[in-house]
């Protein structure tokens, strides 16, 4: 008997994932050549990620994307704030909650076991987690595989006899094993050949699709996300810094920060004209955040109010953001 793998997982518009005021502080207790301290690494972030939907959360490297991705997955706890999976607080008790949001890194090298077949490496979560039989089990994992695009004949092969593309197929087919609500994508095509991205980007679309999965994707490229977020949330040392639908951030970013990171980026449409803006300048260490707005020692446009004032994320129009002094909605400045 084959087992439906494949279930829908819920209808569209129904809040999955809630994030109220999320922080994480490591405390470093400093070493011969290094300063003690607390690094923020998390520093005050909210969204609602519903079902069918994508929110891409976006920044360079070391400004708290992976440490958000740990939280939201319960890998670890937050040093405060709220995480609400499917409507229920995350407290003590979380192995059910756990099923419910997988996640996939971006090394597909090295979060595969080298030792296992793909077919048990698919197949563990159900032997842990459910009483399906071996044959079940096989059949699941053979549905599976190729709705990832990976042939029966693969079942018996072991990770190192797979590309680079294709092993993130088995990590996404694995990460769906227990029919989640919500998969974490970590960078999820990072280390990938650009032709190779675009393959598995269209997965993860057709997957969302059909079985009205929520995203949190994380990536350090704008342009990879642009055909697939929703909402985009951009992070500036720790903090939400412009956060609004997709559309109205790609094409009227308000914060200096997310224009300097649009300038960077290729265009769609090479009728329009853009404006390259340099980002100068070091990115500062968490540790030791400017005062005042973390981005002013980077901003053309920072005046001394931002030295001296935190500007808070605000609403403004369709959008919001940390600046006293946006950029214009027509792109002057
Ligand atoms: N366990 C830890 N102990 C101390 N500091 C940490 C720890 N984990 C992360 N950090 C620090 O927190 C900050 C955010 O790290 P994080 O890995 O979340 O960034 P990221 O945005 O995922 O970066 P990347 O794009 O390079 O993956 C960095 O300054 C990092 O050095
Ligand atoms: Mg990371």
């Amino acid at each position: 008997m084959s087992a439906p793998v494949l279930e829908k997982v819920a209808d569209a518009g129904e809040t999955v994932v809630e994030a109220r005021d999320l922080r994480r502080y490591y405390d470093i207790s400093g070493g011969l050549f290094s300063q003690a301290g607390i690094v923020r690494a998390l520093d005050g972030v909210s969204f609602r990620l519903q079902t069918g939907r994508t929110l891409a959360v976006v920044g360079e490297s070391g400004c708290g994307k992976s440490t958000l991705a740990r939280l939201v997955t319960m890998i670890e706890k937050p040093t405060s704030g709220t995480l609400l999976i499917d409507g229920e607080p995350v407290t003590a008790s979380t192995a059910e909650l756990r099923r419910k949001i997988q996640i996939v890194f971006q090394n597909p090298y090295g979060s595969l076991n080298p030792r296992q077949k793909i077919g048990a490496i698919l197949e563990e979560p159900l032997k842990i987690n459910t009483r399906d039989t071996a044959s079940v089990r096989k059949d699941k994992a053979i549905a599976m595989m190729e709705r990832v695009g990976l042939r029966s004949e693969h079942y018996e092969r072991y990770p190192h006899m797979f590309s680079g593309g294709q092993r993130q197929r088995i990590a996404i087919a694995r990460a769906l094993m227990l029919n989640p609500k919500i998969l974490v994508l970590d960078e999820p095509v990072s280390a990938l050949d650009v032709s190779i991205q675009a393959q598995v980007l269209n997965i993860l679309m057709d997957l969302q699709e059909e079985l009205g999965l929520a995203y949190l994707f994380i990536s350090h490229d704008l342009s990879v996300v642009r055909h697939l977020a929703d909402e985009i949330m951009v992070m500036y040392l720790g903090k939400p810094v412009e956060f609004g639908p997709s559309e109205v951030v790609f094409n009227s970013p308000r914060h200096p920060y997310t224009a300097a990171l649009l300038s960077a980026t290729p265009v769609a449409d090479p009728g329009r004209e853009k404006k390259r803006i340099a980002l100068t300048g070091e990115l500062p260490s968490p540790l030791n955040p400017p005062a005042g707005c973390s981005f002013n020692p980077r901003c053309w446009k920072a005046q001394e109010k931002c030295i001296r004032e935190e500007p808070p994320l605000m609403p403004d129009g369709p959008q919001s953001h940390a600046c006293f002094f946006p950029v214009e909605r027509d792109g002057n400045e």
